[in-house]
C-alpha cells in the first residue's frame, strides 16, 4: 500500500470519531476499511445502555462492508481516544475484533494505527496469532 492510502486512511478514521456514539465511556473510535478492489467502508463504535450491546468502531466497519457484498480486505485505519480530545495514543482493535478480523481476512490483512503523531502497522497474524481459524476445522 502506498504511503498515500495509509495516510489517507488514517485521516478518515480520524474524522469518523465525530460519528461515534459513545455516551457510556466517554470513548470515540473511529475506522477506516480498504477492501482490495479500493472501496473503503467506515464505522464507528455505537454503545448502548446495556453495555454488552454495543459494538467496536472495527466491526461496525466490517459489517457494513460485508452488508455491501465485499469479500476481500486488505487494510483497516483505527484511531481512538477520549470524546472530547485529541488522539494521544494508539488504539489497537480488542480480542472480539481480532477473532472477527480472524474470520474474514488472511494473516496478511494490515492494522494501520495512529497516535495522532506517529502511525503503526501491524499484520493480523501479529496481533492474532493462533486464533480460532475455521480453515482449520473446515468449518
Ligand atoms: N472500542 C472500539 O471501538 N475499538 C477498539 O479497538 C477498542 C474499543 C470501543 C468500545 C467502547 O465503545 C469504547 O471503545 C471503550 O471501550
Amino acid at each position: 500500500m502506498s504511503e498515500e492510502i495509509r495516510l489517507m486512511l488514517v485521516s478518515e478514521a480520524e474524522k469518523m470519531r465525530k460519528a461515534a456514539y459513545a455516551p457510556y465511556s466517554g470513548f470515540s473510535v473511529g475506522a477506516a476499511l480498504l477492501c482490495k478492489n479500493g472501496n473503503i467502508y467506515k464505522g464507528v463504535n455505537i454503545e448502548n445502555s446495556s453495555f454488552g450491546a454495543g459494538i467496536c468502531a472495527e466491526r461496525s466497519a466490517f459489517c457494513t462492508a460485508i452488508s455491501a457484498g465485499e469479500k476481500d480486505f486488505e487494510a483497516i485505519a483505527v484511531a481512538g481516544g477520549k470524546s472530547f480530545g485529541k488522539i494521544t495514543d494508539y488504539c489497537p482493535p480488542c480480542g472480539i475484533c481480532r477473532q472477527f478480523m480472524t474470520e474474514f481476512c488472511g494473516g496478511d490483512f494490515k492494522i494501520i494505527l495512529s497516535d495522532g503523531k506517529n502511525i503503526r502497522e501491524y499484520d493480523l497474524s501479529f496481533l492474532a496469532p493462533f486464533g480460532f481459524d475455521k480453515n482449520r476445522f473446515g468449518i
